[in-house]
C-alpha cells in the first residue's frame, strides 16, 4: 500500500519511528509528511537522525501561532499533499494539533485513517489534547490502542473495532537502548521537563514549580522546551539553583531518565518512558492518561485541588524509595512488550 505517515512534533517522530521501520519491512510504500509544528533542530531533526528514519518527503513551513492558526495551516498543507500523492491510507499518532489537522484533511478526502495511541483519555476537555484525541478517534477507521484502559475508553464511546497493540514507544526505546550511558552519577539527580501551557503560561504556577524544584535534596536538571525557556525569560524567573539545560536528544534524554533518582515532568512521553525504564516519576499534572503508571505510586500526581504538592510527593518518594523502585520494575511492560510496531504494521 501507499501510506502517508504524518508527524510534526518531537514525540510523534520518536513514537512513529519504529512503525515506519516496520512498514518498510512489510514492503509498503511509505511517504512521510512533516507538519512543521516542531521546527527547531533539537526538537525535530536530531530525532529523525538518531532513530534512523528517512528524511520527510514533504516538510511544511514552521507552524506555530494560536491553536486555530496552527491547525488550519497544517490542515491546508496536508490536504494539498494528499491530493497530489493520493495515499491509500494515512497514519496518525497521538493527540497533537498535527494529528487533528491531518485527520480533518484526510477524512474529507475519504482517505482511511489509522490512529496509533488511540483511546487515551483524562475525561476532562480543558486539555487541548483531550479534544484532539476524541475528534481523531471519531474520524479514524483503524484504532491501535496501547492498553486495555484505552480500549475500554473507545468502547464507551461506541468504537468497537479496536486493535489492542501496545504502544510503539516500547520499540522506540528498543532501537537505542544499547546506547544509553550515565551522564551524571546514577541516582544522584532529578531529571525534569516542563512544557504544558497550564504550567508555563501562568507566572505564579511556573514560579512555584521552580521554587519547589529549588528546594529538592538533589541537583535538578531541567531540559527546557522552547516555550518554557521563553516564559522563564519573559516572567523574569530566577533559576539559579537548578540546572536549566537545552532540550536533549533521544539517547541523552533516555539516559537521563534511566539513571536519575526520579523524573519530574508534565510530559506524557516521559511518563511512558520512565515506566518502561523502571524509574520513579512525579507528574506535575492533576491527572494522567496513563493510569497504569500510578500503581505502587511509581508515578505520583503533583497537582492536587489546584495546588502544587511536589515537595510532599518527593518526601513520600524518599521515605518509600526502595519499595517504589522495586515495584516500578513490575510495570515495565504495562505499555506492551517489544514488537508492538510490528503488530501495528499488520493492522494497517
Ligand atoms: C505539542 C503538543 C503536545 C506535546 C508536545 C511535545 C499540541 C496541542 N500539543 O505541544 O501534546 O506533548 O507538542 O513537545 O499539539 N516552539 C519552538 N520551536 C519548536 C517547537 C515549538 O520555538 O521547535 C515554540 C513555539 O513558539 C510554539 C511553542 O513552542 O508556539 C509551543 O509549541 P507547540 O507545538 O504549539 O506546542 P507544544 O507545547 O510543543
Amino acid at each position: 500500500m501507499k501510506l502517508a505517515v504524518i508527524l510534526g512534533t518531537r514525540p510523534q517522530i520518536i513514537e512513529l519511528a519504529p512503525v515506519i521501520h516496520a512498514l518498510h519491512r512489510d514492503d509498503h510504500q511509505v511517504i512521510i509528511y512533516h507538519s512543521g509544528q516542531h521546527y527547531d533542530r533539537e526538537m525535530s531533526a536530531v530525532f529523525i537522525k538518531q532513530l534512523g528514519i528517512p528524511e520527510p518527503d514533504k516538510t511544511f513551513s514552521p507552524a506555530s501561532g494560536t491553536h486555530a492558526e496552527q491547525t488550519a495551516r497544517i490542515m491546508v498543507e496536508i490536504e494539498r499533499a494528499c491530493m497530489d500523492d493520493r495515499p491509500d491510507k494515512v497514519i496518525l499518532e497521538g493527540d497533537t494539533n498535527t494529528a487533528l489537522a491531518a485527520g480533518l484533511a484526510a477524512v474529507k478526502l475519504k482517505i482511511p485513517i489509522v490512529h496509533i495511541e488511540a483511546g487515551c483519555r483524562i475525561h476532562n476537555k480543558s486539555l487541548p489534547e483531550e479534544v484532539n484525541r476524541i475528534l481523531i478517534s471519531h474520524m479514524a477507521t483503524t484504532h491501535c490502542s496501547p492498553t486495555s484502559t484505552c480500549t475500554e475508553n473507545l468502547h464507551k464511546e461506541g468504537i468497537t473495532n479496536v486493535n489492542q497493540t501496545g504502544h510503539p514507544v516500547v520499540d522506540s526505546i528498543e532501537l537505542v537502548k544499547d546506547k544509553l550511558t550515565p551522564i551524571h552519577k546514577p541516582g544522584s539527580y532529578y531529571y525534569s521537563t516542563i512544557h504544558r501551557d497550564f504550567n508555563t503560561d501562568d507566572p505564579a504556577r511556573l514560579q512555584e514549580i521552580i521554587t519547589q524544584l529549588e528546594h529538592l535534596d538533589k541537583p535538578v536538571y531541567l531540559a527546557a522546551h522552547p516555550r518554557t525557556a521563553e516564559r522563564l525569560n519573559k516572567f523574569k524567573i530566577d533559576t539559579n539553583n537548578i540546572n536549566i539545560i537545552p532540550p536533549i536528544d533521544y539517547i541523552g534524554s533516555l539516559s537521563m531518565i534511566k539513571y536519575s533518582y526520579a523524573v519530574i515532568s508534565d510530559s506524557g512521553g516521559l511518563q511512558k518512558e520512565s515506566t518502561i525504564l523502571g524509574t520513579p516519576m512525579i507528574t506535575i499534572r492533576p491527572n494522567t492518561e496513563w493510569p497504569e503508571t500510578l500503581a505502587f505510586n511509581a508515578n505520583q500526581l503533583a497537582i492536587s485541588d489546584d495546588n502544587l504538592v511536589l515537595l510532599q510527593c518527593v518526601k513520600y518518594l524518599n521515605t518509600n524509595y526502595h519499595r517504589i523502585k522495586s515495584n516500578a520494575k513490575k510495570l515495565v511492560d504495562v505499555l506492551g512488550r517489544p514488537g508492538t510496531s510490528e503488530v501495528i504494521a499488520k493492522c494497517v
